[in-house]
């Protein structure tokens, strides 16, 4: 049986959003659990420290047999709509859709589509539930998207991110993959460097962080610092935060050392992105002064923020990283859709 809700305040359509809460509560009579199975997937914000926990030990265990989810949403179908580019989002979640035995459908760049023609987010999702999709993952430019995406459809959404708001998948596999490589999250001292206004990943992270004993540093030149909406919500939940300008004034501090790339592609105004692009770049140097213990991550595109001569050494953690997101996704993916029985 499957089963859907959303978290959405607002709705344009008041019936889907009574079916989406009904069926929750079908679930919760059942003493089935309600934390994924049928759930949006919006916002980390909405993922407390036990249920991350959960998800993370299941990661651990399809690792430990891959093949242990292989098949078993056979006869389900994914819609994967981006409309905007990506490589890791996209593929991780065609290949986790694929392995677990469900159908692929959508487009991977509004190009290939018919939103390149003026077709609303609206009518595009409505359009693929009539085709059977059981769940939507989608990408969107504007903030909110993927919570407007949650309203038009009874099936589950989940943000591949949207806009410079949020990315809770990505920031899943950061946390997941920050336990890994020192086997806890409590009682790190955590860097999150660069575009950290426009970057959602860098916000999801921060908001994915609180639910843990970390200290953060939020290292940016002024214009890109992290938004004031993120640092509230911190400061309202007790978690101990900085902003620096300079990574080498904290570099020796830090356990973790989380880069971003500028969000050339967000900043308004051309003239902003010329002041602060390569203002910061990570290499050998900048980590002269560094733990060797230090795990840099990037959630990637890289473009000249982080050198690639990091690249063989212990520091780089990246690209394990992004090979995280292909069982965390399929882990996800199963327990929102459940086994289908
Ligand atoms: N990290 C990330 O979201 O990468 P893509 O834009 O390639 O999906």
């Amino acid at each position: 049986m499957r089963v859907f809700c959303s978290s959405a305040k607002y709705s344009a359509e008041p019936s889907r959003r009574r079916v989406k809460r009904l069926q929750v509560e079908v679930v919760a009579q059942m003493g089935k659990d309600s934390d994924f199975l049928g759930r949006d997937i919006l916002s980390i914000r909405d993922y407390k420290r036990d249920q991350l926990e959960r998800l993370f030990h299941s990661v651990e265990d399809l690792e430990k047999s891959p093949n242990s989810l292989d098949g078993l949403l056979k006869g389900d179908l994914a819609a994967l709509l981006f409309f905007e580019p990506s490589t890791r989002t996209y593929s991780s979640f065609q290949i986790a859709a694929s392995t677990l035995g469900m159908q692929v459908t959508g487009f991977a760049s509004p190009a290939g589509s018919s939103v390149s023609k003026g077709e609303t987010l609206h009518d595009t999702i409505r359009m693929f539930e009539g085709y059977g999709a059981d769940c939507f993952v989608i990408r969107h430019p504007m903030p909110g998207a993927a919570r407007y995406a949650a309203e038009t459809t009874d099936k589950p959404v989940i943000n591949a991110g949207d806009g410079s708001r949020e990315h809770p998948t990505q920031a899943m596999i950061d946390l997941f993959a920050i336990r890994k490589a020192f086997g806890k999250l409590d009682g790190l001292k955590v860097g999150i460097l660069g575009d950290l206004k426009y970057g959602r990943t860098a916000s999801s992270l921060a908001y994915g962080l609180s639910n843990y004993d970390v200290e953060m540093t939020f290292i940016a030149p002024e214009a890109l610092q992290m938004r004031p909406e993120v640092q509230h919500f911190l400061k309202q939940k007790g978690i101990t935060s900085k902003s620096e300008k300079d990574l080498r004034s904290v570099v020796s501090e830090l356990d973790v050392l989380y880069v971003t790339r500028i969000q050339k592609e967000r900043i308004p105004d051309p003239t902003e992105f010329e002041k602060v692009k390569g203002m910061y770049q990570v290499n050998l140097e900048t980590l002269k002064e560094a733990k060797p213990s230090l795990k840099v991550l990037h959630p990637l595109p890289r473009v000249d923020e982080l050198a690639a001569e990091l690249d063989a050494t212990n520091f780089a953690d990246y690209f394990v990283q992004a090979a995280a997101g292909l069982p965390l996704r399929m882990v996800l993916m199963s327990l929102v859709l459940g086994d289908g029985s």
